[in-house]
């Protein structure tokens, strides 16, 4: 039985950090065992400049240990005013690395998203000339879809016309929760990828509802029926390149998840790593964690793979984590996997 485990250094290709005593409670969980993360923008108000970007970046640098390696790669909140121009610029200029479309209304910060992609066409065409990637929040909003729908729906009537029109576009469908978003990725050429979280390939939506509502594994897109959660794993355990990782780590505090209106995110910074070698064992494909959470990632984005490793060994014991993060403005619970977990990072930085 193998019970070490020994990986390029992971990187998270889909995180949320915030901002302010949030990003300084929350940022280290994430560079203790990743060596890059895509980083979210939307924040309140969102990161929508290059030049804001740039700023968020040294922030989040800011919130680390000086000699911290990890890297933030930044990206920018897709509106319908963004100009063209500025967007080539500062992916030319190393400032950002891709670009979040919103469908406006449809999770956390969204409000100044996109209402009509062909509002933002100009840009997703300049985009596709100069090589900047699009990574999409694939729900569609209106409001007579049922959320179990919305991904596939987008798939449909956004994704696919979409791409169509501008088949030269990178594009990273984010957090896919449904085997109708893994067969649209299998069924795309190479320019087309998709990220998985943690928690999507752990939990199905008997999890939030069954024996009581469980707030902390409400996230969008909200987690489907077994049979996705199924499918999930297998794209995320078969090496395709086309799937990495993206943890859609988004922490919330308690009071604003445990609410008679809860936020939508799940917390799983801590713990990823160790829920993911539990689900690769699982699945027979310890040897396949590699590439999806450190080598497909990179290769996607044009970069090279983190220069060191990491090592995972699988205790005796149940591994403890802590339950929650205390910030300032009050605690952020950790991801439950809802069984014990084993495996355990013993060396990274
Ligand atoms: O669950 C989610 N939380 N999904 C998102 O798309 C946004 C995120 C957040 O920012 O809290
Ligand atoms: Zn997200």
């Amino acid at each position: 039985m193998t019970d070490t485990l020994t990986m390029t250094r992971p990187d998270d290709w889909h995180l949320h950090l915030r901002d302010g005593d949030m990003l300084r409670a929350v940022a280290p969980e994430t560079a203790r065992d990743f060596g890059r993360a895509i980083i979210m923008p939307n924040l309140v108000p969102p990161v929508v400049t290059g030049a804001q970007a740039g700023a968020y970046r040294d922030r989040i640098l800011a919130s680390l240990p000086q000699d911290t390696k990890f890297q933030p790669l930044m990206t920018l909140y897709l509106t319908e005013t963004t100009n063209p121009a500025d967007v080539v610029a500062a992916h030319r200029d190393g400032l950002v690395s891709a670009v979040k479309l919103y469908p406006a209304g449809a999770t956390t910060n969204s409000d100044s998203g996109v209402r009509d992609t062909a509002n933002v066409m100009p840009v997703l065409e300049a985009m596709a000339d100069a090589g900047v990637p699009l990574c999409i929040h694939g729900e569609v909003t209106d409001a007579p879809v049922d959320i179990f729908d919305r991904e596939a729906v987008f798939i449909k009537t956004v994704l696919d016309p979409l791409r169509q029109r501008i088949p030269e576009l990178r594009v990273i469908s984010e957090h896919i929760t449904t085997q109708e978003g893994v067969d649209y990725v299998m069924s795309a050429p190479e320019n087309l990828a998709a990220t998985i979280t943690t928690h999507h390939l752990i939990i199905n939506r008997n999890h939030i509802l069954v024996g009581g509502i469980k707030p902390h594994y409400y996230c969008l897109p909200v987690a489907k029926r077994e049979h996705h959660r199924l499918a999930l794993r297998q794209a995320a355990t078969s090496g395709d390149p086309r799937f990495f990782l993206g943890t859609d780590s988004a922490p919330h505090t308690d009071q604003n998840k445990l609410s008679s209106c809860g936020c939508a995110g799940v917390f799983s910074a801590t713990n990823t790593m160790s829920c993911l070698a539990h689900v690769f064992e699982e699945e027979n494909a310890l040897d396949k964690l590699e590439s999806f959470a450190a080598l497909n990632g990179p290769a996607y984005y044009g970069l090279e793979p983190n220069p060191d490793r990491i090592t995972l060994q699988k205790q005796p014991k149940p591994v403890s984590f802590p339950a929650q993060i205390p910030t300032h403005d009050g605690p952020v619970t950790v991801f439950d996997p809802g069984f014990d977990l084993y495996w355990s990072v013993v060396s990274n930085r």
